[in-house]
């Protein structure tokens, strides 16, 4: 279930040339399980008709001429009401000033100020309009009073003009609306450290050995564990992947790199998994300059690199150490012993055992089955499935490990 999944948005739409955008934000939104009810402006249905967003989520959009039909007493009452939040993308200066102020009087403004949920903002306008008093004095109001900004984004706008105004991108809007709506989850207060990627070693200043992860399964983690509300910190290597809305990342690029990240980030943290594919060996010398072919062909010589989660089982249990330490085992033979001894000798609470040699499942692929050990022996066996699926059971067992 994502945290998505049953929500009630409530996206008002305000006459911005971003009214495009929210079509998109709609459809990802109803993707996503949300039930989407859209409230369009006067101004919105001069640039995108409410028969649009009544195709993408499959419910009525309301416009001003619904505030005056025959439900019209209860209509701003029940939308407000029935909504874990509201969203106004695009929000205009206008309507922030209108929201400031308290004034009501469309159906998009009245329902806000009858509406109970939390209200999240995505403002576009031109970079004057932003920039002006009024509006700064308006957003200084808004946030005071708890309205959540997404946005705007530093850009280029239709005006030709450049500075901060523009909306942010639906998929960000997105990510906004998933860290509210998480807030209140079972990791709510709790620190939780993700590790993703694979680290690099570096022959020389242009070459390095990598592996073949890609750092998805990790990302989706990190997404699972925010939507649980927890505060999360993402140590990636570099990915071609966008870190989730509100995770604190942190870059590592080696095992070395990604040993003192994973050291320093995990004191004080609730738990720690560690999805990255760390290397276990690296050259045993860096070449200072890049080496060249006329001075014939290089003989590396590989040394141990730090095991970071052995390192982390010899803090003890101290306070530096997270309550619950999740591993993951990439296997290719025997997956399940292999993993039971990583299991015991990391000294894990659990441990993520993945057949690579499988094509449909592991590396750079967007599902995985996986195996759950843990640490009194029991074993869960998952088919296959989307990694954010993968991720949420194991978010699921982390809250459970936390809870006793
Ligand atoms: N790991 C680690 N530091 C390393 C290597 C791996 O912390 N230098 C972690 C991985 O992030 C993963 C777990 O250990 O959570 C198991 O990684 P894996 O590569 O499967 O195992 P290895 O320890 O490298 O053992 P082997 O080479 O025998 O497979």
């Amino acid at each position: 279930m994502s945290v998505l999944s049953e929500k009630n948005i409530l996206l008002g739409v305000t006459g911005s040339i971003a009214a495009y955008k929210a079509a998109d934000l709609a459809s990802k939104l109803t993707q996503a399980d949300a039930h989407v009810d859209v409230i369009l402006t006067r101004a919105a249905e001069h640039f995108i008709p409410p028969i649009t967003f009544q195709s993408l989520t499959g419910r009525k959009a309301s416009t001003d001429t619904d505030l005056w039909g025959g439900e019209a007493h209860i209509l701003h009452v029940g939308l407000g009401h029935a909504a874990d939040l509201l969203l106004i993308a695009p929000c205009t200066a206008n309507t922030l000033a209108k929201l400031a102020h308290g004034q009501a009087n469309d159906l998009l403004s009245i329902t806000a100020l009858a509406a109970q949920c939390p209200l999240m903002v995505a403002p576009a306008m031109d970079v004057g309009m932003y920039e002006h008093p009024a509006t700064q004095e308006n957003v200084r109001i808004l946030r005071e009073r708890g309205v959540y900004f997404a946005g705007p984004a530093e850009g280029r706008m239709a005006s030709g003009l450049t500075g901060y105004g523009r909306m942010l991108e639906p998929a960000e809007l997105l990510g906004h609306v998933r860290l509210v709506l998480g807030k209140s989850g079972k990791l709510a207060g709790k620190k939780i450290v993700v590790t993703a990627g694979g680290t690099q070693e570096a022959i020389d200043p242009v070459r390095f050995i990598t592996n073949r992860s890609s750092g998805k399964q990790g990302y989706a983690l990190a997404q699972a564990t925010l939507d649980a509300g927890a505060e999360v910190t993402l140590i990636s290597t570099p990915t071609a992947l966008t870190a989730p809305i509100g995770t604190k990342v942190v870059s590592a690029y080696s095992a070395q790199e990604m040993l003192q990240a994973v050291l320093a980030e995990s004191a004080g943290a609730d738990a720690l998994i560690m999805a990255a594919a760390v290397a276990d060996f690296r050259p045993a010398d860096v070449a200072g300059s890049k080496l060249k072919k006329r001075d014939g062909i290089p003989q590396i010589m590989l040394e141990a690199a730090p095991d970071v989660l052995k390192a982390v089982a010899n803090l003890g249990s101290g306070a530096n150490r997270p309550r619950v330490v999740v591993g993951f085992a990439a296997e290719s033979r025997d997956l399940l012993a292999n993993a039971a001894e990583k299991l015991s000798s990391k000294k894990l609470d659990f441990i993520v055992a993945n057949d690579i040699s499988a094509t449909d499942s592991g590396f750079d692929v967007e599902e995985n089955r996986v195996t759950l050990l843990f640490a009194d022996g029991k074993e869960e066996k998952l088919s296959l499935r989307s990694k954010l699926a993968v991720a949420e059971i194991i978010v699921e067992k982390i809250i459970d490990l936390l809870e006793t």
